[in-house]
């Protein structure tokens, strides 16, 4: 549903954290008017309405869809709430940006591909790690074979977990959908879809306080360490986890160290900060054994760009590098974790997108 010469109509259901910050990236967008805010805990929706200019607040979806009319709905509740408010929404004629994950499990995901297909609509899902400009980078050199023959990459993101909200220690949540979906959306976008997942993943704090619930039993994995096969010999590994100390912290500002390192029989690169920040890629081949520091600028990119680029995708109908295809394809790697993790087994994956994306 493109809507050209007019600004995509979008409402935000989840006026948390993360809406604290992709507000001011949407308010500021020139293809955006921002048309509803939704909350459960109903301050909440009246607080970010105030602050943005936002004309309607809503503490349920129900009263939000039944509202003035808006043609994008940006989901940032709870992980565990978007695959049922995804639905409820492409049930109601709308397109969706989510954040991740899309669904709690790959065959929900799926379903509401499916669902948005054969009513016209259309679903994207964070995260939005392939618009950087090191992204497009790194997948340029490899495509170009500088490089080499490729063999291995490595990505790994963590700090000492939110203190904020339970949902993210309860069943669903855990590490992996948090912080792991930011590296597997990159190794995947850099080498290729997956084939199969090898895992192990535990639980290093058993216990937490968090503010909206107190002292909590911590059900999802808070380390998760996962293997993919990306098939021509091509192995990557991703670990991520609550209980990294890292002096950069939640957010990572200044990190120098790499967190996503890719190996090739004639060069290797390594993006320096996090994927979801990245500001630089240091770069050795045979041909130029000094290692030098390429892309120093993110230019326009930033991780909460994801719902306004989709709002503009709507507007031109000119398509997105997000794929939905890969956001489905990086929720069945999490869920192929999960099991791998349990069973002790290899497990073998069925989704693809297209590839390569830059
Ligand atoms: N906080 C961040 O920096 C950050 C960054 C990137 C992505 N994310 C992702 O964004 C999502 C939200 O995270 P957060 O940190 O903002 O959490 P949060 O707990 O701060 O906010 C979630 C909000 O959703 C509301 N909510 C829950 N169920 C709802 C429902 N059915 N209808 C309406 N509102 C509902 C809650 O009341 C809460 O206000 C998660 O998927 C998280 O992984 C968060």
């Amino acid at each position: 549903m493109t809507r050209p010469d007019k600004k995509t109509r979008v409402a935000i259901i989840g006026c948390g954290s993360v809406s604290g910050v992709y507000l001011p990236h949407l308010s500021k967008s020139p293809y955006v008017e921002l048309v509803s805010a939704c909350d459960i805990i109903p301050e909440r929706a009246e607080k970010r309405a105030k602050e943005f200019n936002i004309p309607n607040y809503y503490p349920h979806i129900d009263k939000q869809l039944a509202g003035p009319a808006f043609d994008l709905l940006v989901v940032t509740t709870d992980m565990q709430e978007h695959g049922r408010l995804n639905k409820i929404a492409l049930n109601a004629g709308r397109n969706v940006w989510s954040e991740k994950p899309l669904a709690n499990t790959y065959k929900e995901g799926k379903a509401l591909l499916d669902l948005a297909r054969s009513k016209k609509l259309r679903i994207w899902g964070a995260p939005a790690v392939v618009n950087s400009p090191q992204f497009a980078f790194m997948s340029k050199q490899i495509q170009e074979g500088k490089l080499g023959r490729l063999a291995c990459a490595h990505a790994h993101y963590g700090h000492t977990g939110p203190t904020w909200s339970a949902f993210f220690y309860e069943k669903g949540g855990g590490s992996l959908p948090d912080l792991g979906v930011y590296n597997i959306a990159t190794l995947t976008g850099l080498l290729g879809p997956a084939k199969s997942v090898v895992a192990m993943t535990s639980i290093v704090t058993p216990e937490r306080t968090v503010d909206n619930k107190g002292k909590i039993k911590v059900e999802a994995e808070d380390n998760a360490m996962l293997l993919m096969d990306h098939g021509n010999g091509v192995i990557s590994h991703v670990q991520s986890g609550f209980n990294y100390f890292d002096p950069y912290g939640h957010q990572g500002t200044g990190q120098e160290k790499a967190t996503i390192q890719v190996w090739g029989n004639e060069g290797n690169m390594a993006m320096a900060g996090y994927d979801w920040a990245p500001h630089g890629v240091d770069m050795a081949t045979k041909d130029n054994e000094q290692t030098q520091r390429f892309v120093p600028d993110p230019g326009t990119y930033v991780w909460q760009q994801g719902a306004s680029v989709i709002s503009e995708a709507l507007v031109t109908g000119v398509e997105p590098l997000i794929n939905v295809e890969h956001a489905l394809h990086v929720l069945e790697v999490i869920e192929a974790t999960r099991e791998s993790g349990m069973t002790g087994k290899k497990v073998m994956l069925q989704s693809k997108f297209k590839w390569p994306i830059v």
